[in-house]
């Protein structure tokens, strides 16, 4: 009998990646079962798009707690409580400490708008026009305790515009990553993934498949 994989995803806000895992799964293309949708903001719209899916929901905000270290063993205990292979982390807002991601090892995953290892932080669509990049994308990637480093699973990349804006890549963006976020979980899912030191490896060996480029 094949189990389902049980994630839970962690937001902050508008939860469009989110939609787009309730999307792959309703259709039947993803064999994962959303068991928590967490947020640390009470007002995240995604919340209510988990609900809608009839997703079990729960905010817990950050602020009510006297350390980062505290908020992330309240997240602990809260996601612990579902038992998920995988932990997804879908726009959501907060550094974790070096426990929380040492506690989730291998199995904690994010997604990142620009191509790592350029770009980390914030505001990156920006800092790609400042540069005059040719290519600008996203990046999923297993979490270490460096905020937005970690082997890369996959990612997505366009050619930048001669008129695009810092608000014309993010909707850009944001398409390749709807794409992109449910196939590197459905690996995950399938047990394609494994981890060679420092690299991704998909059914054993570096794929092409592994950075895709798009006409969006
Ligand atoms: C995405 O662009 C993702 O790359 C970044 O946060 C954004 C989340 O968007 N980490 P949404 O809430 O899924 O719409």
């Amino acid at each position: 009998m094949s189990t389902r994989t049980r994630a839970v995803i962690l937001i902050s806000g508008g939860g469009s990646n989110l939609q787009a895992f309730i999307d792959q799964i309703q259709s039947g293309n993803l064999a994962v079962d959303i068991g928590l949708v967490i947020s640390n903001n009470a007002d995240a719209f995604g919340l209510e798009r988990a609900s809608n899916a009839g997703i079990k929901t729960s905010a817990i905000d950050h602020r009510q707690f006297e350390s980062r270290l505290k908020f992330d063993q309240a997240l602990m205990s809260e996601i612990d409580s579902v038992q998920p292979d995988i932990v997804i982390l879908a726009g959501f807002m907060r550094i974790l400490t070096e426990d929380f991601v040492n506690h989730y090892r291998n199995r904690l995953i994010n997604i990142h708008p620009s191509l790592l290892p350029k770009y980390p932080g914030t505001n990156t669509h920006q800092r790609a026009l400042d540069s005059n990049d040719q290519w600008h994308g996203a990046s999923i990637h297993f979490v270490v305790p460096e905020v937005d480093a970690g082997p890369i699973i996959l990612q997505g990349r366009l050619s930048i515009d001669a008129n695009d804006t810092s608000d014309s890549l993010q909707q850009r963006i944001h398409k390749i990553e709807h794409f992109l976020y449910p196939l590197a979980v459905k690996w995950f899912a399938e047990n394609r993934l494994s981890i060679d030191i420092d690299k991704v490896l998909l059914d054993g060996e570096i794929s092409a498949e592994q950075l895709q480029t798009f006409d969006v």
